[in-house]
């Protein structure tokens, strides 16, 4: 990124920060959006290992682990450029979970994974670094790893950076629906090639 979008993605972090603060995202933990968190708990389900090690990145505050009560898994950590979101996430006291405040534009995990969930977040990468994380998670995602990822609508072709990526395999895709014609996301869970 040059320093203008580094600029602008600073403003965005503030945004988020203040938009946390306020509440404006606790429609999140409403019934409707239940259903996609649900697909992605039967992908990792599906496709996980046993007792994985999870890494959700842009986790918000922590709306997926609390929709994951009855999973088993070895350990959760959450990652977002929000200190405020993280600050909600880790005040659930989610057991097995760790919650830290990193840009996932420049966050490299120091342990690997099982399963690396991007959930309604694979959008706020900037293009020119789309690649260069991927790569990175890439790196710490273990051999039976898979990378769960969730996109509203269309995406800004966040959906197709995946599905037609040659470093990835697409192991299922599917179209979540509400009553709404226009609240959709598709998700899809992928392997390493
Ligand atoms: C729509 S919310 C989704 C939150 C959560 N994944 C969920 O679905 O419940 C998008 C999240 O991505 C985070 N985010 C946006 N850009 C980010 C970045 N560069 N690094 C880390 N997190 C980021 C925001 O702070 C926000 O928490």
């Amino acid at each position: 990124m040059n320093i203008l979008d580094k600029f602008h993605n600073w403003r965005r972090k503030k945004r988020w920060d203040k938009q946390y603060k306020k509440g404006l995202w606790n429609n999140l933990k409403s019934e409707k959006e239940a259903k996609r968190y649900y697909q992605i708990i039967d992908y990792l389900k599906t496709y996980g290992v046993e007792n994985p090690a999870i890494l959700d990145i842009g986790c918000g505050d922590g709306v997926l682990n609390q929709r994951m009560q009855d999973v088993a898994f070895s350990s959760f950590l959450g990652v977002d450029f929000s200190e405020v979101s993280i600050q909600q996430a880790k005040a659930k006291n989610f057991p097995k979970a760790e919650f830290i405040a990193a840009d996932a534009h420049t966050f490299t995990p120091t342990n690997s994974f099982d399963v690396i969930v991007f959930n309604e977040a694979f959008y706020y990468i900037h293009d020119s670094e789309k690649e260069n994380v991927l790569n990175r998670i890439l790196a710490k995602l273990n051999p039976n790893g898979v990378i769960i990822t969730s996109i509203y609508r269309e995406g800004t072709g966040c959906w197709e950076f995946f599905k037609e990526n040659p470093k990835l395999k697409e192991l299922d895709f599917t179209t979540v629906t509400t009553d709404e014609a226009l609240q959709y996301w598709k998700i899809g869970a992928y392997k390493k090639v």
